[in-house]
């Protein structure tokens, strides 16, 4: 088991996105970590699944919504990416904030997301676009150190339309928030 991914530039600029999305019925985070975005994410939907691959990560996002009084409307669930869930789940947002550094370190699973720092994310959308209603959004971030072409190329050939929402410059890279949504 990893350390928990603390709180960082890129958890608040998804979460300075999140603020802004409309209210669904169903949303699900992956990677949820220390669960600070997920306390967010629960204002803005009936029933909210948070979700990570490490077991102290969804401990501490259980005890972070627990404190603030949401679980109520809430579940966590420790999995890889969407594997506990049916392809025809239906989820009206489905929000990641991924391990994006380029290396296959299989050690430390919060910051490294392959030899190109998109592959956990490619494989995400792999799952996440089945999971996903009609009209819902997928919200990931994404650094501009890792494969950026890759990751595009894998979304269009899911269909997946694109949009850059928000971005943010960093000593050494620039992290947006990208929303995907599946194309007509
Ligand atoms: C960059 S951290 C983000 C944590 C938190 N959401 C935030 O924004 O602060 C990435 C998180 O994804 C989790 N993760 C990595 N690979 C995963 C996978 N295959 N399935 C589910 N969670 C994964 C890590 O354990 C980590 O908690």
């Amino acid at each position: 088991m990893n350390d928990v991914y603390q709180p960082s530039e890129d958890t608040f600029l998804l979460m300075d996105v999140i603020k802004k999305v409309p209210y669904v019925r169903r949303a699900l985070e992956v990677g949820s970590g220390s669960g600070a975005v997920s306390v967010n994410l629960a204002h803005k939907t009936d029933y909210l699944i948070a979700t990570d691959i490490d077991l102290n990560s969804c401990h501490a996002t259980l005890e972070r919504l627990r404190k603030h009084n949401l679980r109520a409307n809430t579940d966590v669930v420790c999995c890889d990416l969407l594997s506990a869930f049916r392809e025809s789940s239906s989820f009206d947002l489905i929000v990641f904030n991924p391990p994006y550094l380029p290396d296959e370190c299989l050690k430390d699973v919060s910051i490294f997301g392959g030899k190109h720092g998109v592959e956990t994310s490619a494989e995400f959308l792999q799952q996440a676009h089945h999971a996903l209603s009609h009209s819902g959004s997928i919200l990931l971030v994404v650094s501009s150190i890792s494969d950026l072409g890759k990751l595009w190329a894998v979304a269009s050939k899911l269909k997946l339309n694109h949009k850059i929402l928000k971005s943010v410059k960093l000593f050494f890279e620039e992290i947006s928030v990208v929303e995907f949504k599946k194309g007509v």
